[in-house]
């Protein structure tokens, strides 16, 4: 019989699993095998913790519905979600952010120059620029998918029982044969990551906060290059050096200028901005 004690414990594990030989399923599980285990041992876990953590797993599967992740949500915090954009960035391609839990695959396609708005009060910026590969050339016929919050920080898609329209305040527009995006919309408020589950519990546990920097979601693609999943900040505003979800990156923060008295601009708007702001993406290729 097979002495197994905590020592020789991992390794029986690991050879219980009858993985392929050289697979990545193989790599996975053994490598969370063996830092589980030696986490476990390194903090010395006792039953009680070990059962906190397990009901706490629990509870983040009990309040979860199709519309509310809260392992995603768990990650965001916990900042693997950040990690996993950061280590799956291409050199070269803007960097990945998080895609949060308000995209709709099925958003409406929008005219450039239309007004995402349609009407919201708030701050009327333009945002817009190129998409473009690494070499920069430009990249006509790309897809920009956005969708973002309003000027009070709630998306559409979380007031529909107060009659908002789920596909308010976002779109998919078509890039021009410039490479141009372009379009109008409300500047977006701060806004805070659901916290009346357990990971709110977990962020007031440890004194954090639930507050998103105010941003704008991207994914953008384009034939024959590696899609990306981003979002764009603003400098100097709130949060911006405590996002809750980890989702700011130094490359990712844009600047908000004034629309001057009487500038022009040499595409067509559907309505007069208050404000701008200017991003290229950039593309990798697929593979
Ligand atoms: C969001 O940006 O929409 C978001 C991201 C993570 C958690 C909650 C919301
Ligand atoms: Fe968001």
């Amino acid at each position: 019989m097979k002495d197994i004690n905590q020592f020789t414990l991992t390794d029986a594990v690991k050879e219980s699993f009858n993985t392929e030989e050289g697979s990545r399923f193989r790599f996975l599980l053994e490598t969370f095998i063996e830092h589980l285990h030696d986490y476990t041992r390194e903090v010395n876990l006792t039953h009680d913790e070990w059962m906190t953590i397990l009901n706490f797993l629990y509870d983040c599967g009990k309040i979860s519905t199709p519309e509310r992740h809260e392992f995603i949500l768990l990650s965001d915090v916990l900042g693997w979600s950040a990690l996993v954009d950061m280590i799956n960035t291409r050199g070269g391609a803007t960097e990945g952010s998080n895609l949060g839990p308000f995209y709709l695959d099925d958003a409406p396609e929008k005219a450039l120059g239309a007004d995402l708005a349609e009407g919201r009060e708030g701050v009327s910026v333009l945002v817009h620029g190129i998409v473009r590969d690494s070499l920069s050339n430009p990249l006509p016929g790309a897809i920009v998918d956005t969708w973002q919050a309003d000027s009070t920080g709630t998306y559409p898609i979380q007031e529909q029982e107060r009659g908002q329209d789920k596909y308010d305040l976002r779109g998919k527009l078509t890039t021009d044969e410039q490479g141009r995006y372009y379009y109008t919309t409300v500047l977006p408020k701060p806004y805070t990551v659901p916290y009346d589950g357990p990971v709110g519990d977990l962020l007031r546990a440890g004194d954090r906060h639930a507050w998103r920097a105010a941003h704008l979601h991207f994914i953008i693609r384009a034939a024959g290059m590696r899609s990306i999943t981003t979002e764009l900040f603003f400098e100097n505003t709130e949060y911006i050096d405590n996002d809750a979800v980890f989702g700011v990156r130094r490359s990712l923060i844009t600047r908000l200028a004034p629309v001057k008295k009487g500038e022009e601009f040499d595409f067509t708007l559907e309505r007069r901005p208050d404000a701008k702001v200017h991003f290229d993406f950039v593309l990798a290729p697929e593979g």
